[in-house]
């Protein structure tokens, strides 16, 4: 078994989707369920890590001896997840992030009327995850010796997802295959993890928490 291996460790996950207000009523978000960045909560926890989970808008119990704290926008996962990294000894970003949000936010709710709406200008959000990256690039504060992300792609899943690896300068790359019931809102799920400077690891189709474990190996290989 994995025994405590992640004992004395800090890690900090991601989970969930982030929602992204229109007005105080509407929001743009995702399909997202939370599942795999729960699993790897509670995998965690039963390694003996210390555990920070950042959960965005999920529908599932606090995982026993986690700390949990719940986010709703992408700007909000960015503030909890800064936070807890400083110091943490790994991050893995398995939360959907919203890539866009309103650019404006209506304070009050937008009226139905005879005519068309006005149009929702969007904006950007920031990579959360390439930021990680460079503030431990810039090296100011003791920032995680592994930070690991998720990409859902489905088709070139290997040169994708090593060149989505480099773009953002992370350790691990978790490349979902989506499709065929797998991935979203499902107990189950199959990957390729990609490692820097390493050979691929393929996880065949599972439940979310084997996937769990096998990221935690390779974050604990890398910590060791
Ligand atoms: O670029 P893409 O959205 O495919 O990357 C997915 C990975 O990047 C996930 O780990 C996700 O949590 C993270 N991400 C982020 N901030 C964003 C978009 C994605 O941290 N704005």
């Amino acid at each position: 078994g994995r025994g405590a291996d992640l004992a004395g460790r800090h890690v900090v996950v991601s989970a969930g989707g982030t929602r992204e207000a229109i007005d105080p009523v509407r929001f743009i978000g995702n399909r997202s369920s939370g599942l795999q960045g729960y699993a790897l909560a509670r995998t965690a926890v039963a390694r003996g890590a210390r555990v920070t989970l950042v959960a965005a808008n999920v529908a599932l119990p606090d995982p026993a001896g986690a700390t949990v704290v719940r986010v709703e926008s992408a700007l909000g996962l960015r503030e909890a997840v800064l936070e807890a990294a400083g110091g943490a000894d790994a991050v893995v970003m398995a939360a959907a992030v919203a890539d866009f949000r309103p650019a404006a936010r209506s304070d009050s709710k937008i009226k139905k009327s005879s005519a068309d709406p006005e149009p929702i200008h969007l904006t950007k959000n920031p990579d959360i995850l390439a930021e990680l990256c460079d503030l431990r690039r810039a090296g100011r504060r003791p920032w995680p010796e592994v930070i690991a992300g998720f990409a859902a792609e489905t088709d070139d899943v290997l040169a994708n997802g090593q060149a989505k690896l480099a773009r953002k300068g992370c350790d691990l790359l978790v490349v979902n295959q989506v499709g065929e019931n797998l991935a979203f809102g499902t107990p189950d799920n199959a990957a390729v993890i990609l490692v820097a400077g390493g050979d691929p690891v393929e996880v065949p189709r599972g439940p979310k928490e084997g996937l769990a474990d096998v990221v935690w190996d390779l974050v604990a290989a890398r910590l060791a």
